[in-house]
């Protein structure tokens, strides 16, 4: 059986996760969050106090870098993968609005990028994975076989990542959800390196309008279609 690797990108909130993870499960694929990685440096910023009032110092942010050490490991009752950062599991603190507040800050930087790259592609070699994130088809793996870009209806995506949040019972208001996603979308769009942006071979799925199960069975057909033992 052949496998291949499967790069998601595409704006904040879009369902790319699900996405991912319903992939993944599906081929018997392993999962990876790119997005959870960057999260992880900017929690472990935040609880070193490193980063004040949305504002750090850069060379701050890079003396802790050798001190993350992150793993994943998947949880069969939950279906997931999660992820540890120094041992500890923080898939749930890295979902907070803070940092999702100061997470594409901390993204643009260089040498933090450099890292985080360097992980996905060592998880990435064999193949037989699905990586979500912004630049997975653009930088981290330019030769996947299947790329896809996801966009969403901005009202669509911020109801998600509400219901999200308050599923969680985090109590935070649709506007701020909504300015997180834009501001986010903007700086992770605009950044000089390695700027979210639609690779040329990649296929745009909008789910606005599609259910999960639609966005899977759309893409398991995409994946046929490729002439690919995927069963
Ligand atoms: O889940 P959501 O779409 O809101 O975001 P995420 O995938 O958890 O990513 C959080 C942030 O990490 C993004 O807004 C980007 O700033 C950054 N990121 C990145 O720069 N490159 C990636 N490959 C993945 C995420």
């Amino acid at each position: 059986m052949t496998k291949i690797t499967i790069a998601i990108d595409g704006y904040s909130a879009c369902g790319k996760s699900t996405l991912a993870k319903a992939l993944a499960s599906k081929l018997g694929y392993a999962y990876v969050d790119s997005g959870a990685m960057y999260r992880c440096v900017t929690l472990y910023a935040l609880r070193k106090g490193v980063i004040k009032d949305h504002s750090f110092q850069e060379n701050e942010i890079l003396k802790l870098l050798d001190e993350i050490h992150l793993s994943f490991k998947f949880n069969t009752s939950t279906k997931s993968s999660e992820t540890f950062l120094n041992g500890e599991n923080v898939e749930k603190d890295i979902r907070q609005m803070v940092v999702s507040e100061n997470v594409s800050k901390v993204s643009a930087i260089h040498d933090v990028r450099v890292k985080m790259i360097a992980i996905q592609r060592d998880l990435g070699k064999n193949r037989g994975i699905v990586m979500d994130g912004r630049d997975i088809g653009t930088n981290v793996f330019p030769d996947a076989e299947l790329k896809l870009f996801m966009t969403a209806d901005t009202d669509i995506r911020t109801q998600r990542r509400f219901d999200e949040f308050s599923s969680k019972g985090q109590h935070i208001s649709f506007n701020d959800v909504k300015l997180n996603l834009i501001q986010r979308d903007h700086e992770d769009t605009h950044r000089k390196e390695n700027p979210l942006t639609q690779a040329k071979d990649a296929i745009v799925l909008d789910n606005t309008d599609l259910t999960r199960e639609q966005q899977l069975e759309y893409v398991i057909k995409l994946i046929s279609d490729l002439t690919l033992n995927v069963e």
